[in-house]
């Protein structure tokens, strides 16, 4: 469209309209075509095709409130900040009596941004070559509708809170999955992981939690894993080449405004899993290491153990 018309449609003076338009064409959201034209720039067409990203903008405006005085925050001098309120299972004793209002807007944030990454995990390893697979902290079922698409034959199971489950069987009943997938609603770091997969995936759930409930866990994966089962933990990490500013800066300050977790570097994941008694724990290439980057691990089996 031209100035004129966007500064009709935008009901803004056509100087504002020029001010606007020459900030978003060098941020290449917009860029100029023939006629006097604008149109969508490189940048803009790649939110308007993700809306997660949109939803992802929107959201920040909580953590920019939080990091108005970012040296409280790192003196610990800050308990109650917005974007904890707004993951309330943060730091939460008893996170599965979360209501369903409580889970509703990280759930669908969490939703709306899990289809940049979905396709990334299922790139970068064969998940259809398992039988059923288990999505720990697996949201409104978003990643296991885009695996139920990819891989026919797989058997489908997700845990998460209890408000959280419940989004999920919604989304199966309305994909016609309910054949296929299940959602069981508990406390992972209290309760028991439903067993039957011979995969786990965990999602951007690691990163949330400090070290001991990470283990807990990791721990309770391993303890519903057959021996030789897999694990896939799929999320941003620290020390990324590439990608520094995304885990070192942003999620490093995003999740201690949140209360909890901390981005982590691949080997101290691989240390954990150690710990949790995982074995051929591997690190696999994703396409955009910036989202999620992936390593795989295996529940150790009897012969391992000789
Ligand atoms: C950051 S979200 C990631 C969701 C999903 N894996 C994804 O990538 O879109 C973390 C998920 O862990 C779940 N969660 C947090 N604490 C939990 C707990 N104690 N027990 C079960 N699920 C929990 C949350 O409800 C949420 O769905």
């Amino acid at each position: 469209m031209t100035v004129d018309a966007l500064s009709v449609r935008l009901s803004m003076s056509v100087a504002a309209t020029h001010r606007l338009l020459a900030a978003a064409v060098s941020l290449r959201l917009v860029e100029r075509r023939t006629g006097s034209r604008f149109g969508l720039g490189a940048l803009g067409a790649a939110i308007v095709g993700n809306p997660g990203i949109a939803a992802m903008v929107e959201h920040h405006a909580l953590l920019y409130g939080d990091l108005q005085d970012p040296v409280a925050l790192l003196r610990g001098e800050r308990r109650a900040t917005s974007i904890g309120r707004f993951w309330p299972y943060a730091e939460a004793e008893t996170p599965g009596a979360a209501s369903a209002a409580d889970v509703a807007a990280y759930s669908s944030l969490m939703s709306v941004s899990q289809a940049m990454l979905a396709d990334d995990v299922i790139d970068a390893y064969p998940i259809a070559r398992h039988r059923c697979l288990l999505d720990v902290g697996g949201g409104e079922g978003t990643f296991l509708a885009t695996v139920a698409a990819r891989a026919p034959r797989l058997q489908l199971l997700l845990f998460d809170l209890p408000a959280v489950a419940a989004r999920a069987e919604a989304r199966f009943a309305a994909l016609g999955l309910v054949d296929r997938a299940v959602a069981v609603g508990g406390d992972f770091r209290r309760d028991r992981l439903p067993s039957g997969a011979d995969i786990v995936s965990l999602i951007r759930v690691l990163h949330d939690h400090d070290d001991p409930s990470a283990l807990l866990i990791l721990r309770a994966i391993h303890a519903a894993l057959p021996p030789g089962g897999t694990l896939l933990v799929a999320e941003p990490m620290s020390a990324s080449r590439g990608s520094d500013p995304v885990g070192d800066a942003y999620f490093a300050f995003y999740l201690m405004a949140m209360g909890s977790g901390r981005p982590r570097q691949p080997t101290e994941i691989s240390n954990l899993l150690a710990a949790a008694g995982f074995r051929d724990i591997e690190s696999m290439r994703t396409r955009q290491p910036m989202l999620t980057r992936l390593i795989v691990a295996r529940r150790s089996t009897a012969v391992d153990r000789c």
